[in-house]
């Protein structure tokens, strides 16, 4: 019988070494910040004048410390958009598109989907406010222009990586749910993942995503802000990473220091501003590289939710 979902009271059925290998990816799509603003509230964060110019600028040198770890690919939502209106055909370049639906948050790359274990496809999202539905259908034309199999979304709310984050190197889930992402889905990913999914429930409005309160180093090693969990949540935690390093609380509230990422398994990308949690990353040996993000901190995201890891297709 194999093991799926396993829920945080329960005894944990399996160690991570008895998980198989899953290959690291090294490509990182980000999603240009042609729509990006905040013209709505649906997490506690949101709020403020987005100051549009210095949002490209802080996305350019997110882009750049990307490209220094790993391969960056972009998504460019009008180009996507002009294929989903012709059905996928070619674009022309004297076709005067018309305006595309404004989509504030879908520089979030983050929720669009979670790749599989292999890193050759995705699932879908379907995201659970109203505000961002439509934004999973760039995911699907982008990738599927790119070469990797689409798998359509689960029935209930899923909002992809930001819930959903793999174990460094093991064909591991950890699901986060009760906020923004449905319990229920996870039945479903484990069994077309094909992998066991280890859920945490999240019960603090301002721990959303799991993206905002876990980041996964390595195999061994965990960043984490401990009131977003329960006591078994954090138990769980504690007993799967042999390390688990804690983020001081305000620069979680203030600074989203949780929402960190680290691909190469050394340099650890985090909203700047963040000095306690840097000095907690350098101490445990990992080199933090901080990056200004304050204009879309204003819509309650940052490095991690503003990125979505990819597989390299042969
Ligand atoms: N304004 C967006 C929302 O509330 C922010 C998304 C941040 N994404 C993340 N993966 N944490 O949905």
């Amino acid at each position: 019988d194999t093991v799926r979902v396993v829920d945080e009271g329960e005894s944990l059925p399996f160690t991570v070494s008895d998980c198989a290998d899953r290959p690291g990816y090294d490509r990182i799509l980000l999603v240009r910040p042609t729509h990006f603003d905040v013209t709505y509230e649906i997490n506690p964060y949101m709020g403020g004048d987005v100051n549009r110019e210095r949002a490209i600028e802080q996305w350019r040198t997110l882009r750049d410390a990307y490209d220094r770890y790993a391969d960056v690919a972009v998504l460019d939502p009008d180009d996507s958009w002009r294929r989903l209106d012709t059905g996928g055909g070619e674009t022309t370049a004297t076709a005067e598109p018309a305006r595309p639906a404004a989509h504030p948050d879908l520089v979030f790359a983050a929720n669009l989907g979670v790749p599989t274990a292999d890193g050759d496809g995705f699932v879908l999202a379907s995201m659970a406010t109203e505000e961002r539905q439509g934004e999973p259908a760039y995911l699907e034309t982008w990738a599927t222009d790119a070469g990797y199999e689409i798998f359509d979304a689960p029935a209930g709310t899923f909002e992809g990586a930001g819930d959903a984050l793999w174990h460094p190197g093991n064909r591991l889930l950890w699901g986060g749910y009760g906020v923004r992402t449905d319990r229920a889905v996870y039945d479903d990913l484990a069994d077309r993942l094909d992998v066991p999914v280890l859920v945490l429930e999240l019960t603090d409005d301002r721990y959303y995503h799991l993206d905002v309160c876990l980041t996964p180093l390595d195999e061994t090693t965990a960043l984490i802000q401990p009131e977003a969990f329960t006591d078994d949540g954090l138990a769980r935690i504690e007993a799967v990473f042999e390390t688990v390093l804690e983020i001081p609380v305000e620069e979680s509230r203030e600074g989203m220091a949780g929402n960190a990422h680290c691909v190469d398994g050394e340099h650890v990308l985090l909203p700047a501003g963040n000095s306690e949690t840097e000095a907690i990353l350098r101490d445990a040996g990992y080199e933090p590289v901080p990056v200004e993000t304050g204009e879309f901190e204003k819509a309650g995201g940052s490095v991690f939710c503003l990125s979505l890891e990819l597989g390299t297709l042969d």
